[in-house]
C-alpha cells in the first residue's frame, strides 16, 4: 500500500512570499524556527506581479511549499483611493505566483486571502459557506473580488490537477512589523499612531473616521502564522479556512484600549460623515478549532507589544 507524502515534510523548504510583511515575516520567522529552510526575494528582486521572473525563480528554486503572503494591501483609504492597483496587482501576482508554482511543480501551497471575501450582511459569526451568497462592501470590492478569484484558481488547480493547494482567509491582523503608514495603515496601527501624535502634541481631543460602533476582530500576526503553520500540516480541502481568535471588540473599545496602552487622556470625537464599513465582521473559527488551533496572544498584550514595536522602530 503506498501512502500519500505529508503535508509539511520536517525537511519541506518554503518560499514565503511577501517576507517582508506582517504575515510573511510571521510565518518566515515560525517555519524559520521549526526548521525549515524559508526561501524568499525581496520585491525588488522580483516583481511578483510578471509571470515570467516569477516562473524562473520558482522554476529555479523549486521550493516543496509555498505560502503566498504578497498582495496589494491596505485600509479603507487605501481602497477607496486605488481601486484599479487593489484589483489589478492583486490579480497579476496571484496568476504568475500561482501559475509559476503548477510549472515548477509546488505540490503544496497556501494562499491568503482575507475576511473581506464574504459578503457584507452575511450572518455573524461568518461560516466559509456563506462565499458568493451575496453583494460584498463596496469600499473594498475590488481587493475582495481579486481575493475570491484566487481562492477560484487554487479549487480549480485542486480539480483539474491535483495539487495539494489550500486558502486561508485571516480576520484583522496585527502585531510587529505592521504598516503603520498614515495612508496605507489598517484600523489599529492607524489608531496607535494618531494617539501616540496626539500624546506627543499635548492635544486634548482625537477626531476618528466614523460612529466607533462597528465591530471587528483581531489577531496577532504570531497566531495567524501558528494557524498557517498548522493548516500546512493538516488541511487539505477545496474549502477556505476561517483564521480568526472568535472574538470581538467595537472600534470604540478598541481606540480605548489604544488610548490607554499610549497614555491619551484627552476626549475621542467621531466623525460620522465618514463611513463605516461593514457592520459587524467576526468569523466562525469552528473548521480551525477542529484542527486544534487556539490562539495564545491577548489583545491588550498584542496592543502593547505592537506599540513597543513601533516605538523601537518608527525613526529607522
Ligand atoms: N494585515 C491584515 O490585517 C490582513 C488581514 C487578512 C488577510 N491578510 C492577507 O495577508 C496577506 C499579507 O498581508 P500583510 O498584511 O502581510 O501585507 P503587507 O504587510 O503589506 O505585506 C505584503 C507584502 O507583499 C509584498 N508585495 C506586494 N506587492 C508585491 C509585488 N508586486 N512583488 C513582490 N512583492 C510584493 C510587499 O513587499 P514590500 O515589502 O516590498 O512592500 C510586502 O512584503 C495578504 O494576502 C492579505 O490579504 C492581511
Amino acid at each position: 500500500m503506498t501512502t500519500a507524502p505529508a503535508l509539511l515534510p520536517a525537511t519541506a523548504r518554503v518560499y514565503v512570499a511577501g517576507h517582508r510583511g506582517l504575515v510573511g515575516s510571521a510565518v518566515a520567522r515560525h517555519l524559520a524556527a521549526e526548521g525549515h529552510e524559508v526561501i524568499t526575494r525581496t520585491r525588488a528582486e522580483l516583481d511578483l506581479r510578471e509571470p515570467g521572473p516569477t516562473a524562473r525563480m520558482l522554476r529555479d528554486t523549486r521550493p516543496d511549499v509555498l505560502v503566498l503572503a504578497a498582495a496589494k494591501v491596505g485600509g479603507i483609504m487605501a481602497n477607496s483611493t486605488y481601486p484599479v492597483e487593489f484589483l489589478e496587482d492583486n490579480l497579476r501576482i496571484q496568476l504568475s505566483v500561482l501559475a509559476g508554482a503548477h510549472a515548477a511543480d509546488v505540490d503544496r501551497l497556501l494562499f491568503l486571502g482575507s475576511s473581506c471575501i464574504y459578503p457584507k450582511h452575511a450572518d455573524q459569526p461568518i461560516r466559509e459557506d456563506a462565499l458568493l451568497t451575496g453583494a460584498l462592501e463596496p469600499t473594498n470590492e475590488p481587493y475582495a473580488l481579486a481575493k475570491i478569484a484566487g481562492i477560484g484558481q487554487v479549487r480549480s488547480y485542486r480539480r483539474q490537477y491535483g495539487r495539494r493547494w489550500i486558502s486561508a482567509m485571516p480576520t484583522n491582523l496585527y502585531g510587529p512589523g505592521d504598516n503603520f503608514d498614515p495612508e496605507t495603515s489598517h484600523v489599529l496601527p492607524g489608531l496607535l499612531r494618531r494617539f501616540h501624535e496626539a500624546v506627543a502634541a499635548g492635544s486634548e481631543e482625537v477626531l476618528l473616521w466614523g460612529s466607533g460602533t462597528p465591530r471587528r476582530e483581531f489577531l496577532h500576526s504570531d497566531d495567524l502564522a501558528r494557524a498557517c503553520v498548522a493548516l500546512l500540516r493538516a488541511y487539505d480541502g477545496p474549502d477556505p479556512v476561517n483564521v480568526g481568535c472568535g472574538e470581538d471588540v467595537t472600534i470604540a473599545e478598541l481606540a480605548a484600549l489604544v488610548a490607554e496602552v499610549t497614555g491619551f487622556t484627552g476626549r475621542v470625537v467621531w466623525d460620522t460623515s465618514r463611513p463605516d464599513g461593514t457592520p459587524r465582521k467576526l468569523l466562525d473559527v469552528g473548521r480551525l478549532r477542529k484542527l486544534g488551533f487556539e490562539p495564545s496572544v491577548a489583545l491588550a498584550d498584542g496592543v502593547r507589544d505592537t506599540y513597543r514595536w513601533w516605538l523601537g522602530h518608527k525613526d529607522s
